[in-house]
């Protein structure tokens, strides 16, 4: 059972930021928000937006080389994902016109869903039945990854926290997609903090500054039984001071790093708590 109670301190840290950004992380940009209101609202825009440059930019750029390791990895670990007649996994390309590569186990599909299904495979070896868990995912894209845990699982709740426009466009895109789940929406000034059952946060947490890392961490982090964040170092690049290795490593007691699987880049890898097999 999730407990909430108000928690509304994050607030932008510009000292240092990049030109566009509004500071909060490095997909903080003008550009990259405006895009996501428009995604939102314009059905124009929607009918495309997986293929659009700044869109493709920050977070649609899976190739297809990786495609296929994903599709290796999930083949290794959880063949029936490949095998099930059902294909659940389509459903996520049905919007936004993502870019579709054929592969011979799946058919035609997008490296990103296959990315999101590599992660849904790992969730069932690290936590095994996601059934009625309570789940919070800080920075989602569009949903992507909530689409594919709910196809795969009843969850009790998904929790989805990002910035708002990119909130307004993954709202628009998950009500497009038939789900029972109860889905909530938290902007960085809304977020409740409470306990979770799961915590997940893929290529989003690690991009974030420090101070907003912290947040996060007080209101959600720290409170969630189980984790799964897979993290990169690249906040450097973007002028951005986001937490190292050793700070990520105590955000929570009982963390353990896993490669990630393929190595989308040299410094990548998994953090993990909570996990039902801790050898
Ligand atoms: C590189 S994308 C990763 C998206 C998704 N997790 C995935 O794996 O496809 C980074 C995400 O972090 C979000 N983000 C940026 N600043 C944020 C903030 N201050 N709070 C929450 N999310 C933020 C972006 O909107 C975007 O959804």
């Amino acid at each position: 059972m999730r407990t909430r109670a108000r928690f509304g301190n994050l607030v932008a840290h510009l000292k240092g930021a990049a030109p566009g950004s509004r500071g909060s992380s490095i997909t903080d940009r003008d550009e990259y928000q405006s895009f996501c209101q428009r995604a939102a609202t314009d059905d124009a825009v929607f009918a495309r937006f997986r293929r659009a440059p700044v869109y493709v930019d920050t977070l649609e750029h899976v190739t297809r080389e990786q495609g296929a390791a994903y599709i290796e990895a999930i083949r290794r670990d959880s063949p029936d994902l490949l095998t099930d007649p059902a294909r659940l996994y389509h459903v996520n390309d049905k919007l936004g016109t993502p870019l579709l590569y054929e592969y011979e186990a799946t058919g035609p599909v997008s490296p990103v869903t296959l990315r999101y299904l590599k992660v849904v495979s790992d969730l069932r070896l690290l936590f095994g039945d996601l059934s009625r868990l309570d789940i919070v995912e800080i920075g989602v894209g569009y949903g992507g990854q909530c689409r594919l845990i709910t196809q795969y699982w009843p969850v009790g709740s998904y929790t989805l926290i990002d910035l708002a426009p990119a909130l307004a466009l993954a709202r628009r895109y998950l009500s497009g997609l038939a789900t029972d789940a109860e889905l909530r929406f938290e902007a960085p000034d809304q977020v409740q903090a409470g306990s979770y059952d799961l915590c997940i946060s893929n290529y989003a947490f690690s991009e974030l500054t420090k101070p907003v890392q912290q947040s996060y961490a007080d209101a959600v982090v720290s409170r969630s039984e189980r984790g799964y964040m897979t993290c990169n170092f690249v906040s450097d690049i973007f002028k951005i001071e986001s937490m190292d290795r050793a700070e990520l490593t105590a955000l929570h007691a009982g963390t353990r790093w896993l490669p990630e699987e393929p190595l989308t880049h040299p410094k990548n890898s998994v953090l993990v708590w909570g996990t039902r097999d801790p050898a």
